[in-house]
């Protein structure tokens, strides 16, 4: 690199002005690049306040279409599924997640129905549906791995079935990349793509995630025998470069923003599509400082967002998606 020195350079010319900003600034942030997690329960007219999440809902099926179309209109590309399982329909095995009437494959065939050109991710996963809200099964109080992935291969193919038109395997069984994308090969769905959450950390910022889903009181222990370890930066690599083998179309990192290194060292490695999950603990941080009055919403929303895209993201999934397309619309 050439070095410059002062006077003859001065770097603040080209912070000038706004134009001037917008000539030189490297990276930016679009509404293509947002993916709206949504969650969703049984009943009827139900909008339903997450308590540790301000400004999120469960919402029932009845109001799906209504409450998806501000993304739809705002131009949004994708929103994943999240739904909130009814005690009495979870059990030791996760069963629910093959009935091809759960409440994520209804929705799916509700929003595929009303916006056939949204597409629709699905978290594969056991929690939202075991009564140990485990994300595997579990026998002697170990996740058991090859047994849960042939679970897994099944609840996606039940997901790709109703419409989802993205897998999205969030629970961290090694090998399920491999499993689910021969599974849906062999079912005509070569066509479903893949997102793998590849590098996903055992990580206390799920915590009001887990609260919107129920499953946080069922969760005896922690997950970190199978997510991974906050330290770890190279596992890191390995995770990734294991679900783009196995198959995975696209990656991604959770949470987010404490772990942009790892997006950076992710992108620079692979150059493969690249996503981050801006998780509901960061969403909650957030929101608990907006609604104190001690940081400005709309700078702070975009700023968050902004730094996933310079991290090396193409796209994030945050709980933000409707409100930052639209001040991305309003600039
Ligand atoms: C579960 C899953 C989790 C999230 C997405 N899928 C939580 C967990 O692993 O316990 C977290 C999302 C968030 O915190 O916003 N497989």
């Amino acid at each position: 690199m050439m070095i410059h020195s002062f006077p003859h350079t001065r770097l603040r010319r080209n912070r000038h002005d706004d134009a001037t900003r917008r000539l030189v600034s490297e990276t930016h942030l679009h509404v293509d690049n947002l993916i709206w997690p949504i969650f969703v329960c049984e009943g009827e007219k139900q909008r339903q306040k997450v308590q540790a999440m301000p400004g999120v809902e469960r919402v029932s099926l009845d109001l799906l279409a209504e409450h998806v179309r501000p993304a739809v209109e705002l131009g949004i590309p994708a929103v994943a599924l999240f739904p909130v399982t009814p005690m009495e329909k979870r059990d030791e095995m996760g069963t629910e997640a093959l009935n091809p009437s759960n409440l994520m494959c209804r929705a799916a065939r509700i929003l595929k129905a009303a916006y056939p050109g949204l597409a629709l991710v699905g978290d594969v996963a056991l929690d939202p549906y075991t009564s140990h809200g485990h994300d595997g099964l579990v026998r002697d109080g170990q996740i058991l791995n090859d047994e849960s992935v042939e679970v897994l291969r099944k609840q996606a193919l039940n997901q790709a079935e109703a419409g989802i038109d993205i897998i999205a395997p969030s629970d961290m069984m090694d090998g399920r990349v491999r499993a689910i994308r021969s599974t849906l090969d062999e079912n005509g769905y070569q066509t479903t793509r893949i997102m793998a959450y590849a590098a996903k950390y055992a990580s206390a910022f799920y915590g009001p995630f887990r609260n919107a889903l129920g499953s946080d009181a069922l969760l005896g222990g922690d997950k970190k025998s199978y997510q991974m370890d906050p330290a770890n930066s190279d596992e890191a690599l390995r995770e990734v470069a294991m679900d783009l083998a196995e198959g995975a179309d696209m990656i991604m990192v959770k949470p987010g923003m404490p772990y942009l290194d790892i997006i950076r060292r992710v992108r620079d490695s692979f150059a493969a599509p690249t996503f981050a999950y801006q998780v509901s603990g960061e969403y909650s941080m957030i929101m608990a400082a907006i609604e104190n009055g001690w940081l400005d919403r709309e700078k702070t929303i975009l700023e968050s967002l902004m730094a996933f895209r310079r991290a090396g993201c193409h796209g994030i999934l945050t709980y933000f998606a409707v409100e930052a397309a639209r001040l991305l619309r309003a600039r």
